[in-house]
């Protein structure tokens, strides 16, 4: 009787959650447009030159400072190579404006700044194995680029590389609507891909907050992870075969449109991750999922990390293969978006609770699927793990939604200062860190914790009004080895770039990096292609 009575106040304070109307106005998904995607703050990179030529100290404040040293074997430059490629792509693909060097020479976090003095604009695979195997004959070191929207400094020349964008090869290949496969050009813009495969009742098996600017081939070369991984699992699976060009501009033709084919090394996987340094990825053929009729996002809050975790494992027995998202962020991430991002309301407006949660399920059958979201929601409030919650009502309110959880970096980067790290934890450890981190910064800096909590990815994020290394002494190598000591992955979906080429031993073995390089060398023997990045630096010299 007593249990019963519970059961029905439970119900009715359940039903007024769901019937909440909420009071913020649809947002349209942020980063729809290129533009967006640039944020408005100050210029805060700081690349000294200490005078010694060729070298530059890198005080970017994301780690400490290393001093980079410029490969001495690189040629620069000359008005032959120039012509050469006017000759070859023509004269709007090659491009040596001031203001447009400028903006793919600073990465999107505005923390690293090369000083390419050439871009160019492929608009085949055969003009890029001729681009690459010109670059590799004279030594000219190149940048491979996409959307430019990575956040370890891996997509910016760090001296005078060549970036080769790949954004004029955006031509969608072919779609077949029996076995979902896409095959498209790697320079298509993951939003164009979402919106092409949605007029076609499909989905794309990933989605990040930078979809309106990145690209596939950057997706594909940083292996990203995102806001469905936990559904439809990484680019290692999704990524059917691919097409690459060398540093001597061979074209590796991997593009299978097959599930499976065990027909010797699968070499395509040597190019998801590893951030332009073995190749330029020109094509990818990618499995696509159907796009299911019932979608529900429910906007929770939690009163403790426990209760988070402890929500994760009952999302995952009891919505089960209905799950597509299970999304974190703390209290001081929620501040900070309410606080930066114009148009965004807190969905739960009575008061700030200290997590809050947001969990998307995706399926066929919408009363079913509802009323089993529903059954979780009222048995996760009577076990205590929720202390409030919203379903969204419509897809404007699902975007609000998905607004404040994507919107966290952009808060940031608004916020002031930024150091940001991108950790793969155990899920009961994870929060840990933050905790720890806030111990030791004290006043000196905000700590922020959000992320991929249903893939135990956590995004650790120190927020100053300006960089100090006061703070930055007090995060690294700190962070490094709390992360290595729980056998964790310093770099969970960002890559290494130039951020962590030097960190790369907290994760992998010596043994294991040592014959990365050894692949390195097979495949990039003058090491042309994005040096200085993913790999220690005293291997790539
Ligand atoms: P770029 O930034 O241009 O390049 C990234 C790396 O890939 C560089 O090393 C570059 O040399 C290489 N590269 C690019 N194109 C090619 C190519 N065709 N061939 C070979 N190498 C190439 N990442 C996640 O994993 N999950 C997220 O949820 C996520 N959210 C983000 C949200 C925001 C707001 C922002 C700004 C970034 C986010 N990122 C996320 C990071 C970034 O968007 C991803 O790493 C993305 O995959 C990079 O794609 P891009 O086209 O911008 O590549
Ligand atoms: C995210 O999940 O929002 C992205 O990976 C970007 C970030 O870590 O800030
Ligand atoms: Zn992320």
């Amino acid at each position: 009787m007593e249990k019963l009575r519970a059961t029905s106040s439970l119900r009715r304070s359940l039903k007024s959650i769901l019937n909440r109307q909420l009071s913020s106005v649809s947002e349209i998904r942020y980063l729809n447009g290129k533009r967006s995607c640039q944020p408005t703050f100050n210029l805060i990179r700081d690349h000294k030159n200490l005078g010694e030529a060729n070298s530059i100290r890198y005080r970017c404040f994301s780690s400490v400072s290393t001093v980079v040293q410029r490969n001495p074997s690189f040629s620069t430059l000359n008005p032959d190579d120039i012509s050469y490629f006017k000759q070859l792509l023509g004269e709007k693909s090659v491009i040596q404006d001031e203001d447009r060097l400028e903006t793919v020479n600073t990465d999107w976090m505005h923390k690293y700044k090369g000083s390419s003095k050439l871009l160019l604009q492929p608009r085949t695979t055969e003009e890029v194995a001729q681009i690459l195997k010109y670059c590799n004959s004279r030594r000219l070191a190149v940048v491979p680029q996409g959307g430019n929207t990575g956040l370890v400094g891996g997509s910016v020349p760090v001296f005078d590389e060549v970036i080769v964008n790949l954004g004029s090869m955006n031509n969608i290949i072919s779609f077949d609507k029996v076995s979902g496969i896409l095959v498209c050009e790697a320079g298509c813009i993951l939003e164009n891909l979402i919106s092409f495969l949605d007029n076609q009742g499909f989905i794309m098996p990933l989605d990040l907050g930078a979809k309106g600017s990145c690209q596939i081939g950057g997706n594909v070369s940083t292996n990203a992870g995102g806001l469905r991984l936990v559904r439809y699992g990484s680019l290692h699976g999704n990524v059917l075969g691919l097409e690459a060009v060398l540093a001597n501009g061979d074209v590796l033709d991997m593009l299978g449109t097959l599930r499976k084919d065990n027909t010797g090394y699968d070499l395509k996987h040597l190019f998801i991750g590893s951030e332009g340094s073995l190749g330029i990825v020109t094509k990818v053929s990618i499995l696509t999922p159907p796009k299911l009729s019932s979608e529900n996002i429910a906007f929770l809050a939690c009163r403790d990390y426990s209760s988070c975790q402890k929500l994760l494992m009952e999302a995952k027995r009891k919505l089960g293969e209905v799950l597509s998202a299970f999304e974190f962020l703390d209290i001081q991430a929620m501040d900070l978006v309410l606080n930066h991002l114009d148009g965004v309301r807190n969905p739960l407006p009575a008061t700030m609770h200290n997590f809050y949660v947001l969990i998307e399920t995706t399926g066929s059958d919408e009363s079913y699927d509802r009323e089993k979201l529903e059954a979780f929601l009222l048995s996760s409030m009577e076990g205590g793990l929720i202390s409030d919650g919203v379903i969204a009502q419509d897809i404007n309110q699902a975007s609000s939604f998905w607004r404040i959880r994507e919107g966290v970096p952009e808060a940031l980067m608004k916020a002031g200062a930024v150091y940001k790290y991108d950790l793969s934890l155990p899920v009961e450890k994870l929060y840990d860190l933050v905790n720890d981190m806030r111990t030791r910064l004290g006043d000196l800096a905000r700590v922020i914790g959000y992320g991929h909590l249903g893939d135990g990815n956590l995004h650790l994020n120190v927020s100053a009004a300006q960089y100090d290394d006061k703070i930055l002494e007090q995060i690294e190598p700190y962070v490094y080895e709390w992360t290595s000591k729980h056998r964790g992955s310093i770099s969970a979906e960002h890559g290494l770039g130039l951020m962590k080429a030097n960190k790369i031993y907290y994760s992998k073995s010596p043994e294991t990096v040592k014959t990365m390089g050894s692949i390195k060398k097979l495949l990039d023997p003058n090491g042309i292609l994005n040096p200085y990045k993913v790999l220690p630096h005293s291997l790539n010299s």
